[in-house]
This record gives C-alpha cells, structure tokens and sequence, in this order.
C-alpha cells in the first residue's frame, strides 16, 4: 500500500485484517513509526486504531518508507498517494510521479499494480504506466497487469462504506482488469465491478462527483430564486425529491474539500471550447456562494464594518479534520472584505494548525471574546457544536446558517436573525 494517509491506512488495515500480509509504504518517518508500534496517526477514522492494532499485533502489517524494495516482494501494489492541486485548481503530479517511479524501481514480472487515487481521464494509461516502465524496464500488459480503481469512500465511515460501494475495476487489457477483479473480490466484502478500460473507470469517479458539484449548483440557483418569491425553500426541496427521479442537493455557502470542487477541473482541464459548460457554470455557482452568504449577513446587520463575526468550522465539512479547499478561507476573506474583525472556532484542529486563515483563533467558547460576537457563521457544523446555546454570544444579532444545520426558532429565540441560503429576506427575521 502506496500512501498511509485517511483512505491508505483504513485500507491497509482492511486488507491484513482479511488475512493479506500488508507492507504500508509513506514517505513521512512519524507515520511509519506510529504504525509500527500499533498505533493509528489518523483519530477521526471509527475502528481504526482497533484494526491497525490488530494487524500489526498479528504480523499482517508493516509500515516502511522503503517503498522500492517493498514493491520487490509485493504481488500487488496499490496506490492512494494524493495528485496534488495547486489553489487555482492546477494538478501537480509531482507526489504522485515520485511515488510511481519508485514503484517502478522495485517491480517485478507479475506484480498487480493498483491506482486508486482520483485522476484525469487518460493519466493511468498515458502517464503512470509509461513510467512505470522506464523505472522498471517491464513492459505494462505482457510484463505486469495495470488496473485504476476509484476510491470512493467517505473519510470518517470507511469501514462501513467498505461493505457497501461496489469496487469499480477497469484495467489497460483484459488480463489487468481480470488480475484486479480478483484482488479485490480477495480482500473486500463489497460487489466488484468490470469496467471496459483504466479510462472509463477514471470518468466513473469524476462524473460521479462532477455530479454532485453541478446538482449543488442547481440547488444554490434555485435557492436562491426562491429566497425572492416567498418560496420556504426546504420544505419545497423536500416536497420535489418525494419524487422519486428528483435528487435535488442541499444549498449552501460553498463546496469544499479535495473532492467535488477540484474533480469537475480534472475534466475541464482537456475539455474543447464549448465542452462541459455546465460544469464550468457550476463550479463558478458554488464558488460564489460564500461571498452571497456574507452580502446577506451584511444586509442584517446593515454592514459589517467593526462587527465580530466568529466562524464555527474550519474544516470543509463537518467531522473531519481537513482544511484542504474549505469554504472557510472564502468566507474568512469575504468577512474581511466587509470589514468585519473575524473569529474561529474548531474543536478539531490546534490554533497553530488554523495559522493559514486569516481570523482570531478561539479555543474556548466560554472565553469572553466569543461572548461578544456580533453574528456567527456556521461553516462545518461538527458533532462537537450539538446541544450550542446560543444565548452563550450575549451581543449575537445574526446567524448565517450555511450548511443549513441548526433550527431557524431556536436562533429567532434569542431575538438574532437567522440567514441562510434560500431564505427570504422578508421571511427571514419572522417565525416559521
Ligand atoms: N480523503 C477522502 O475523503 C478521499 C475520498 C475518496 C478518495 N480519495 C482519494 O485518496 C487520495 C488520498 O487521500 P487521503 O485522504 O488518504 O490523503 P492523505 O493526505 O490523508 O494521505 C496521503 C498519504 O500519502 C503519503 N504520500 C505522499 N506522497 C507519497 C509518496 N511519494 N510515497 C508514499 N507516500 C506518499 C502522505 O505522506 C500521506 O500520509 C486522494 O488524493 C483521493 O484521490 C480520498
């Protein structure tokens, strides 16, 4: 296993535990040493320190930086290293070109090698295999199988989703996708699913989130042309998707995350002038949103120039510990932009950790500073902010509700207006 990171470490452990002797391969020492004395670096993953206990207790795993001479004596090779994404959303594939040329390095004739890291259409075929054979002297199909399989997961659920997702498999020949069938109908308990080639499995992955961005964005327009019209948006998005070709998503103050607001450039990164204008569209819809979200604060409270404004939620979603294209960062600027002296809060991260936002880093929500908030937004409603008083923020005249998280009543309680996405502003300060 190629990268011991939120998805590589579950896996691995997933694999010893079906009885597959596990070499772990990273290139950061802490984490291999944590592994080695039977420990989990990532705490947010449910049963994982259990089972990374039980395999390294059982001698089924190991962890090395020596990726080369582990992919010696390995069968198969999987690899879960991340293809980095530059802010502007430019793919950097230096991490994972190091990590394949030293998987080159150490193959050997009839080694299974696995990509699941999400990719551009094309990139196994065209990019990594060619590499692999230059480090290798092997030639992909005749010397060793080559097979991409998307990792779909939800960090946080892995196991459970395990058991559930079909393994879709597609490999550069039919003797790849037939040696990675077998793999991993050999460690998984889920359906595993042929696809015709390494390039349709790569589009499955991206057309699936690609989806996903584009339904938000649907949702957020349609929010937003409800908010004017008297429309209660979520009872009316509720009422659409009790039919049962309806799946309309949740509006928002913005996507986040090294998914969904990244994969859609995967694809318009080779897309033709004209190609996929409705992912362009999308994308810049839900990018927009953050800076919606604060117009709506600001109309409120009639400007937010020397207004506290703290943040609850750094993460780009709720319960997991990442900051990778959290909307936090737009919503931080777009505050500061108004003028507004910004605050935030996460119970999952270290001040120092939160150091690349540019806002006051609140550890207590006890503290006298968080008392004096002018208005809150909710970003990454975490496990942690259940049960909130918000009577707690003594001075609060405004919720904006991004994630549309929190009862609209229990804001109005307090006398503060609650915001979100969709809500009418005539509607907003009254009762439901
Ligand atoms: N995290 C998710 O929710 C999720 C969901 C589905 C799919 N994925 C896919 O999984 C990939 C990995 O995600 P993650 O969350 O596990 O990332 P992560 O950042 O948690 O872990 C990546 C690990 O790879 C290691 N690494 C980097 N370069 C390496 C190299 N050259 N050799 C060996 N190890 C190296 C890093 O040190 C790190 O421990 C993503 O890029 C994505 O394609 C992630």
């Amino acid at each position: 296993m190629i990268g011991l990171g939120k998805i590589g470490l579950p896996l691995a452990a997933q694999y010893a535990g079906k009885g597959l002797g596990v070499i772990g391969c990273d290139v950061l020492d802490e984490v291999v040493e944590t592994i080695n004395q039977g420990h989990s670096h990532i705490h947010e993953e449910e049963g994982l320190e259990q089972a990374v206990a039980a395999a390294v207790k059982g001698g089924n795993l190991r962890a090395t930086t020596g990726t080369s001479e582990a992919v010696a004596q390995s069968d198969a090779v999987v690899v879960i290293v991340p293809l980095m994404v530059s802010p502007d959303r430019v793919t950097d594939y230096r991490n994972l070109d190091a990590a394949t040329k030293a998987v080159g390095r150490g193959l050997k004739k009839g080694t299974l090698v696995l990509y699941e890291t999400t990719l551009p259409v094309g990139t196994t075929r065209q990019r990594l295999g060619p590499l692999l054979e230059k480090e290798s002297g092997l030639r992909a199909g005749s010397d060793f199988h080559l097979a991409f399989s998307p990792e779909r997961l939800y960090a946080g659920r892995i196991f459970a989703d395990l058991r559930k997702y079909p393994k879709i498999v597609g490999g550069i020949d039919r003797a790849s996708t037939d040696a990675a069938v077998a793999f991993y109908k050999a460690v998984l308990d889920a359906e595993v699913w042929a696809v015709e080639n390494t390039e349709t499995a790569e589009f499955a992955k991206l057309a699936e989130t690609t989806y996903r961005d584009v339904n938000i964005a649907l949702a957020n327009q349609l929010a937003l042309y409800a908010a004017t019209r008297e429309v209660n948006v979520e009872e009316a998005f509720k009422a659409a998707n009790s039919q049962p070709y309806s799946h309309i998503h949740r509006q928002s103050i913005g996507v986040g995350g090294h998914c969904i607001p990244v994969y859609p450039h995967f694809l318009l990164g080779d897309a033709a002038n004209g190609e996929l204008s409705l992912v362009r569209d999308g994308r810049e819809t839900n990018d927009r949103m953050a800076s919606i979200g604060v117009e709506l604060l600001e109309d409120a409270l009639g400007g937010l120039s020397g207004h506290k404004v703290l943040v609850l939620g750094a993460s780009y979603r709720e319960d997991v510990k990442e900051l990778a294209f959290s909307t936090a960062f737009s919503i931080v600027a777009a505050l500061r932009r108004a003028g507004a002296e910004v605050l935030i809060h996460d119970p999952l991260f270290e001040p120092r950790e939160l150091g690349a936002l540019e806002a006051q880093v609140i550890v207590d929500l006890d503290s006298p500073q968080a008392a004096e908030v002018d208005a809150v937004v909710i970003q990454a409603w975490h496990r942690d902010f259940r049960g909130l008083d918000w009577r707690r923020f003594k001075r609060m005249r405004a919720v904006l509700d991004g994630r549309g998280a929190v009862s609209a009543d229990g804001v109005r309680e307090t006398g503060a207006t609650y915001i979100a996405i969709g809500s009418s502003r005539s509607r907003a300060g009254r009762p439901k």
